[in-house]
């Protein structure tokens, strides 16, 4: 009776909510931030382009008056300003350009199951920081809640068609990820965005055979283009989850230093034990948001004492000026204006930039070690064991 009184009539009445939201995100987006195809990064100074390219101010300036590299355009108040593109240009020229290696690009996932761990954001600063550095990335956002697809400027729902996300490669054939992978504002930095028909594609894997292993199939058809491939994972345990877990050969793990994190990052560590088609040749935890209080120092050195090795030496500071650039939508690599101190700014950097450091250390030790390589072999002969 109860029921009958309160029954909805839900035909078409949830699709035209989910468009209503759409177009109110639409407006938000439009309001709060740049949209993709209006996003630039800022241009950098001379001592940070020089910083980046790896040698001195004096020299830079030396190489630009002999012609030796090309000079770059000047700001309204005439001072050099960098691009990117420039920096690679000259990284080019002097040949400090990372090399293209005959190696598959290296597959870094961030994932942990817990909510809200920083996954999306710690991932975007790493690929951003690579990129900075002259790797080739490509990044895949794997969450059908799309929040690294609305970093770069696109509303999931409304700029992302269904094919132009990772679910054909997952659920038709692996190649189609080549149709999927676009060319960010950020030179060197592809990104393969996400909307919520991954959901759908979660669903249709739920029927098909050899299901975990679909996302790998994919980025190998494209690993050669890149140095580096990161992978943002969803929150829930499901297969579009697994399917990270299983292209990853090496996983990073970001944890807030509290009781309900740590307790989830056991199951966490459950899950990838019982997961038959890991090719997994490194995890790294790394502590997050990190606040000086007595709860996070207890937590943070508990957790060095009993993980030791397995944790970053470095970890990443909670940090008024992420959870502003987290609104608006930015990275602290694409700040233009500073909005709280500077010195909230600078640490936030140098604290990414650490972090960034270390991890990409990690990954390039077991890109020019063989580990990866045995790994991925390995996993080749345990497949056809079972076929
Ligand atoms: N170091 C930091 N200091 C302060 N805030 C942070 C920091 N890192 C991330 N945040 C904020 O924490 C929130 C959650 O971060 P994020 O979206 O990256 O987590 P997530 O693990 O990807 O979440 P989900 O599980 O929903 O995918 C965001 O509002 C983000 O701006
Ligand atoms: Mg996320």
């Amino acid at each position: 009776m109860l029921n009958e009184t309160l029954h909805l009539d839900t035909s078409g009445f949830f699709s035209s909510l989910a468009q209503r939201g759409a177009e109110a995100l639409g407006m938000l987006m439009a309001h709060t931030h740049t949209a993709a195809t209006e996003k630039t990064l800022p241009l950098l100074g001379i001592s940070e382009a020089a910083r980046l390219i790896g040698i001195s101010t004096v020299y830079l300036r030396k190489l630009e008056t002999s012609g030796e590299v090309l000079p770059p355009a000047k700001d309204e108040g005439g001072r050099r300003a960098y691009s990117m593109e420039h920096i690679n240009k000259i990284r080019e020229s002097l040949g400090r350009l990372p090399q293209k290696s005959n190696r598959h690009g290296l597959v870094v996932a961030f994932a942990n199951l817990k909510g809200g761990s920083t996954k999306t954001t710690t991932s975007a600063h790493f690929a951003q920081y690579s990129v900075r550095q002259g790797y080739r990335v490509l990044l895949i956002d794997m969450d059908p809640q799309a929040s690294m697809t609305a970093l770069f400027g696109y509303n999931p729902q409304i700029h992302i068609a269904e094919g132009e996300t990772c679910a054909p490669a997952l659920t038709e054939s692996a190649d189609k990820i080549r149709q999927a992978i676009r060319k960010t504002y950020w030179n060197r930095l592809d990104l393969v965005p996400s909307n919520l028909n991954l959901v759908g594609a979660e669903m249709a894997l739920l029927s098909m055979g050899e299901n975990s292993t679909r996302l790998r199939d994919a980025i190998d058809n494209v690993a050669g283009d890149y140095d580096i491939i990161v992978v943002d994972a969803p929150p829930a345990l499901g297969l579009l989850s697994i399917n990270v877990l299983c292209a990853a050969d090496y996983i990073v793990t970001p944890i807030i230093p509290t009781m309900v994190d740590i307790s989830s990052s056991i199951q966490f560590f459950h899950i990838l034990e019982s997961l038959e088609n890991l090719r997994l040749a490194r995890i790294s935890l790394l502590i997050t948001r990190f606040n000086g209080g007595a709860e996070h120092v207890r937590a943070a050195s508990m957790l060095r004492s009993i993980y030791g090795d397995t944790i970053l030496t470095n970890q990443m500071i909670e940090s008024a000026e992420l959870l502003k650039s987290g609104n608006d939508m930015v990275s602290v690599y694409e700040i233009t204006e500073v909005r709280g101190s500077r010195e909230t700014y600078r640490r936030a950097i140098s604290a990414f930039d650490s972090v960034n450091q270390e991890i990409l250390i990690h990954a390039k030790s077991l890109w020019d070690s063989d580990t990866v390589a045995m790994a991925r072999d390995g996993n080749k002969s345990k497949n056809r064991e079972a076929t």
